[in-house]
C-alpha cells in the first residue's frame, strides 16, 4: 500500500506587494531584491482578511480546491477516495497559526464539513509540509487511514520586523493542500527523509505568538548561516531520498522557495539542469510551509506533471530542519 497524491489546491491573498512598493517604506530596491533572492513580488494577507482568520481562510481556500479537484476525477480513477467524507484526517503544517488552540486543522474539519475526520496541526516552519507528508505516508502505509488532507499554510507577514530589511523583503503569505490516498497501484510516496541539523535557535527564530504583544518579538535570521546550511544539506537529503543513481529518473525537484540562488546552487551541486527545478519565488516570495504545495499545484494546473512522473520535494529552514520526499506522481 502506498500514499498517492490524488489532488492538489492552492490559495494566496489577492493583495500583492512589489519590490518597488517595499522600496517606498524601507531602504531597499528592486535590483537588490531580484539579484540576491529572485523575488519580484509577494502576496500579503492584509485587511481583506479578519486578523484572527488569515491562516484559516487561506488554508480553507486551498483545501476547497484540492477537494473539488479530487471529486472531479473520472469515475475510473476513484478508488479509496470518492467524496470529501472519505477524508479520515486533516494535518495542517503551520508555524503561524491564528490561535494556539484550537488547531487550524480542527477549524478546517468543521468548515469543510468533514464528518468523520480527525485533525491536528504540526509545526516545522519551512520544512512543515515535508514533515506532514511523512506522517501522512506512515499512517496510510500502515493501514491506519486511507485518505488524508495535508495542508501547508503560513502567514509570515505576521512575524515580519519591518525595520529589518534583511528579512522583511523575503516573505509572503499563502496556502497549499494535497489529498493523499491509499493506493495499490504504481503511484505513491517511495521514501521520506527528515533531519535536523540542530542549534538553529539563533540562526532563524521567532518567539511564540503570545510573546509578540508585549515585546514585538518578530522573526530574526542569520541569513548567511541559513543560506550555507540550505546549500549544503539540501543536496545531501535529496541524494538520501533518491538513493544513489536515481536522480536522472526525477522529472522535477520541487524545492522550498526561499531564494533562487539556493535553488541554483542545489542544481549545480547535484549536477542536474535548472529546468528540473521549477520556481515561482518571483511571484510569491518565501511562503514557508506553503511554498512546496503551491509550486506542486501550479505544475499540476499547467499540465506539466503526468501520472507516473518521478518527483522529489525538498524543504529546509528553522530548526535547522530539512527533509525530502521521493514519489511517483
Ligand atoms: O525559508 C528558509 C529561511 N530563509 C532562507 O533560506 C534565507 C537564506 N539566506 C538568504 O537567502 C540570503 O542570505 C539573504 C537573501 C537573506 C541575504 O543575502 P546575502 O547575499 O547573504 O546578503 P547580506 O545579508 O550579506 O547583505 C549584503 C548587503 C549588506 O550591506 P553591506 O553590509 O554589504 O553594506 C546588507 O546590509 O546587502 C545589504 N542588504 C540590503 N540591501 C538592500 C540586506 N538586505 C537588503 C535589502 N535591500 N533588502
Amino acid at each position: 500500500m502506498t500514499a498517492e497524491i490524488i489532488s492538489t489546491g492552492a490559495y494566496v491573498p489577492e493583495k500583492t506587494v512589489t519590490n518597488d512598493d517595499l522600496a517606498k517604506v524601507m531602504d531597499t530596491n528592486d535590483e537588490w531584491i531580484r539579484t540576491r533572492t529572485g523575488i519580484g513580488e509577494r502576496h500579503i494577507a492584509d485587511e481583506e482578511f479578519p486578523a484572527e482568520e488569515k491562516g484559516f481562510l487561506l488554508a480553507l481556500g486551498a483545501c476547497r480546491k484540492a477537494i473539488e479537484n479530487a471529486e472531479a476525477r473520472p469515475e475510473g480513477e476513484k478508488a479509496s477516495f470518492r467524496e470529501k467524507n472519505d477524508i479520515d484526517l486533516v494535518i495542517v503544517a503551520t508555524s503561524t497559526p491564528d490561535f494556539s488552540f484550537p488547531a487550524t486543522a480542527c477549524r478546517l474539519q468543521e468548515a469543510l464539513g468533514l464528518e468523520r475526520a480527525g485533525a491536528f496541526d504540526m509545526s516545522l516552519a519551512c520544512t512543515g509540509f515535508i514533515a506532514a507528508l511523512s506522517v501522512a505516508d506512515a499512517y496510510i502505509r500502515s493501514g491506519v487511514y486511507k485518505n488524508i488532507l495535508v495542508v501547508g499554510v503560513d502567514v509570515l507577514s505576521r512575524l515580519i520586523d519591518w525595520s529589518d530589511r534583511g528579512t522583511a523583503v523575503l516573505f509572503g503569505d499563502g496556502a497549499g493542500a494535497a489529498i493523499l490516498s491509499a493506493s495499490s497501484g504504481e503511484s505513491g510516496i517511495i521514501k521520506t527523509v527528515l533531519h535536523s541539523a540542530g542549534s538553529g535557535d539563533k540562526a532563524l527564530y521567532s518567539k511564540a505568538m503570545y510573546f509578540n504583544e508585549a515585546d514585538k518579538a518578530c522573526m530574526a535570521m542569520d541569513g548567511k548561516r541559513v543560506y550555507d546550511f540550505a546549500v549544503r544539506k539540501t543536496p545531501e537529503v535529496i541524494r538520501e531520498a533518491a538513493e544513489a543513481g536515481k536522480c536522472e529518473e526525477i522529472k522535477y525537484y520541487i524545492l522550498h522557495q526561499a531564494n533562487i540562488r539556493i535553488i541554483e546552487a542545489v542544481s549545480k551541486r547535484l549536477k542536474e539542469p535548472m529546468d528540473k527545478f521549477p520556481h515561482n519565488i518571483e511571484r510569491y516570495g518565501n511562503t514557508s510551509g506553503a511554498s512546496i504545495p503551491i509550486m506542486l499545484d501550479e505544475l499540476v494546473r499547467e499540465g506539466k506533471i503526468s501520472r507516473g512522473d518521478m518527483l522529489c520535494f525538498a524543504g529546509f529552514g528553522a530548526g535547522l530542519a530539512y527533509g525530502a520526499v521521493l514519489l511517483k506522481y
